[in-house]
C-alpha cells in the first residue's frame, strides 16, 4: 500500500495536534464503542519486541474504582506538591481527570515468563513495546477527535491493587479518554511557562564523538 503526501501531511497534522487533556476540557459525552474499538485496535497493532505484544486494556467505567484511582492520585500529588514547593504554579495545576472523563483505560505490561527475541540484552524493551501502543491510541483519539490524559501520578502497586490485576502484572499508563471541548493548540506546560518547547535544532546531534 502506497500513500500520499497528502496522507502523509494529514498523520503530521493529528500528531502535532495531538494534546494531553485533563479534568477541565472533558464533556460528559458518552464513547461510542465502534471509537473505542478503533483506539484499541491503534493499540494492539503496535509494534512490539519479539511480537510479544505484551499489553492489556483494562477499561474502567465504575465510578468506585475511579474515586479509588482518584484518591491514590490525591496522595501522591500531595507528595509531589512538597516536591515542588519553589514553583507556585504547581499547586495549581490540574493533572488528571479520572473522574470528568467518561472512560478511564489502565494499559498494562503483562511480561512473558519465558525469552523474548530481542529482549535478551535490553530488559525494558517489554514495557517500551507498550507505550508504543499508548501513542498509538493518543493518536488514533485524537484523529476521532477524543481527548487522551496520561495520568502517571500514581502509586503503582495501589492502582494494580484497585484493578485487582493479575500477579506479575506492571502499570505503563493510566488514561483518562473522552470527548472535549476544545484541544488546546499547544501543550499546556508550554503556555503556563512551566517549560520551553525544544524545537528541532535543540534535540540534533550529529555525534557526540566527533571532534
Ligand atoms: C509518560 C507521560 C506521563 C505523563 N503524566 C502526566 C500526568 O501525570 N499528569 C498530567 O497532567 N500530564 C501528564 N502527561 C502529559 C504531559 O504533561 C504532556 O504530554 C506534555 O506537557 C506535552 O503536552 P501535550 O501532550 O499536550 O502536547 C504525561 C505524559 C507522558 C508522555
Amino acid at each position: 500500500m502506497n500513500f500520499t503526501n497528502d496522507d502523509a501531511e494529514k498523520l503530521l497534522k493529528i500528531i502535532k495536534a495531538r494534546r494531553d487533556v485533563r479534568g477541565n476540557r472533558f464533556i460528559s459525552k458518552a464513547i461510542e464503542d465502534e471509537k473505542l474499538n478503533m483506539i484499541l485496535e491503534a493499540g494492539i497493532n503496535a509494534p512490539s519486541v519479539g511480537y510479544s505484544q505484551p499489553w492489556k486494556f483494562v477499561i474502567i467505567k465504575d465510578k468506585t474504582i475511579k474515586n479509588e484511582i482518584l484518591q491514590n492520585f490525591e496522595g501522591e500529588n500531595s507528595k509531589a506538591k512538597k516536591i515542588f514547593t519553589k514553583r507556585e504554579l504547581y499547586k495549581n495545576l490540574k493533572l488528571e481527570g479520572i473522574m470528568e472523563a467518561p472512560i478511564n483505560i489502565a494499559v498494562l505490561y503483562e511480561p512473558k515468563e519465558e525469552a523474548v527475541l530481542g529482549m535478551t540484552s535490553m530488559n525494558k524493551m517489554g514495557e517500551y513495546s507498550v507505550v508504543c501502543a499508548v501513542q498509538n491510541m493518543w493518536l488514533m483519539a485524537r484523529a476521532l477527535n477524543i481527548g487522551i490524559g496520561w495520568v502517571s501520578i500514581l502509586d503503582e502497586v495501589k492502582v494494580l491493587k484497585s484493578l485487582n490485576a493479575k500477579k506479575n502484572s506492571q502499570l505503563i499508563a493510566y488514561l483518562c479518554v473522552g470527548y472535549v471541548d476544545e484541544f488546546y493548540k499547544e501543550s499546556e506546560l508550554k503556555t503556563l511557562g512551566w517549560e520551553r518547547e525544544k524545537l528541532l535544532e535543540d534535540v540534533l546531534a550529529t555525534s557526540y564523538a566527533d571532534k
